[in-house]
């Protein structure tokens, strides 16, 4: 087992990555912490719930609290309001207070929904995640980021809240499909790009392109849970420098100015997080290449390890004025202008705050099919 400690502003918290956290981790932790009157009410989804049928039993195996689950329904289009209020509805009923223990198991979806409801509820109930999706794992249940769509704009309504406690635990990754294997890869390759060259040489060394079976079992590799341990290292050194993400944690976001417009273009049904980030980061890489900041060799090595994870780079059945309109809701935008995260380079990333719109509109049309 290892730990990473996260420091984010006034907060600090453990991430535990650890095999098996079903058979005692999160429960020793929750009884050394907490009292046995503490109720815990854990917040998933009916597909998780369908997998995981007796993930309560399991995860809080030895404890006498009294518990609760939540079911929700599954997909990014439930990210929202309605979901929000069911959630507080049931808290109610189950008559938890500020004391008490929300705990979000599921995917990025989940933790930023009951993370929202935990930042919230009571003015702030505690919080704990265990998240069962590589994007989960690697990104969404570290830093605090809680947020649920609104009118089909992702994140828009959202606080930071840090959980007290993350348990990352590799197992759950093997029961993802293909395509949720892929889109959380996407994730990690921004992570390569950004500030950690090996990870992208960590795919290049383990996968091949004529062998897809090392693509899907890799969740069951070391190699790819060191990756994990790299990634959420990464992600908390970022969120320590800039909790709120005002300046350098930005960084984050490479990929995701595109990439969310394109989830609002296609209203968060047609495509999902770690495709557009996947697509976004390619326009990103594009941008960088008009700019002479990198050469198409750069691109190259990147759609290489594209080609090696399956990930998509082009932009299929959209309009190019339906993905402009969307832009102007990125919550980056300042004074009317989108700030964009380029690169230099190999994990040299950088801010740029006044990209001209027509450089921005001939990158994006090198993205879609339509335009090739
Ligand atoms: P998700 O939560 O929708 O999960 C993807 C799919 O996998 C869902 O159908 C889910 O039911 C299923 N699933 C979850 N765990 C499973 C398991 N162990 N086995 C089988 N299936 C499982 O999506 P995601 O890709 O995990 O996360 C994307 C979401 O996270 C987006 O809403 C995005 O905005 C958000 N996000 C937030 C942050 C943050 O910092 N808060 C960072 C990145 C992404
Ligand atoms: N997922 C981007 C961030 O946490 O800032």
């Amino acid at each position: 087992m290892s730990i990473i400690k996260v420091k984010a502003g006034a907060s600090r918290y453990p991430v535990f990555i650890e095999n098996n956290i079903q058979d005692g981790g999160l429960s020793g932790f929750i009884k050394s912490t907490y009292s046995r009157n503490t109720k815990i009410a854990i917040v998933t989804n009916n597909t998780i719930d369908k997998l995981y049928p007796d993930i309560t039993e399991t995860l809080f195996k030895g404890l006498d609290n009294k518990l609760e689950k939540l079911v929700l329904q599954d997909g990014e289009e439930f990210k929202s309001f309605i979901s929000l209020q069911i959630i507080y509805d049931r808290l109610l009923e189950s008559n938890i207070h500020r004391n008490d223990i929300i705990v979000a198991f599921g995917g990025g979806v989940i933790g930023d929904m009951a993370g929202l409801a935990a930042s919230t509820f009571n003015r702030g109930t505690n919080l704990i995640h265990v998240p069962t999706t590589i994007i989960g794992q690697v990104d969404s249940s570290i830093g605090g980021k809680v947020a649920v769509n609104y009118k089909k704009i992702k994140n828009i309504i959202g606080t930071f809240y840090q959980p007290e406690a993350v348990f990352i635990d590799p197992v759950f990754l093997r029961t993802l499909n293909e395509k949720e294997i892929i889109n959380g890869c996407a994730e990690i390759v921004k992570y390569g790009i950004l500030f950690d060259r090996s990870i992208l040489a960590d795919f290049r060394n383990n996968l091949d392109i004529k062998n897809d079976e090392r693509l899907y079992e890799m969740v069951f590799s070391d190699w790819f849970i060191n990756i994990i341990e790299k990634c959420i290292n990464i992600k908390a050194k970022v969120v320590s420098k800039d909790v709120f993400d005002r300046n350098y944690r930005n960084l984050l976001n490479f990929g995701h100015t595109i990439g969310h417009a394109l989830e609002k273009t296609f209203k968060l049904e047609g495509i999902s997080h770690g495709e557009a980030v996947s697509i976004g980061m390619i326009a990103a890489i594009n941008i960088s290449i008009s700019l002479n900041l990198i050469d198409n060799e750069f691109k190259n090595m990147i759609l290489n390890i594209y080609k090696l994870l399956k990930l998509p780079h082009r932009i299929k059945d959209c309009d190019l004025n339906d993905i402009l309109h969307s832009l102007k809701f990125d919550k980056k935008t300042k004074e009317g202008k989108n700030r964009f995260i380029l690169i230099k380079g190999i994990n040299k990333p950088f801010i740029y705050n006044s990209l001209d719109k027509g450089v921005i509109i001939d990158n994006i049309k090198k993205c879609m099919y339509n335009y090739i």
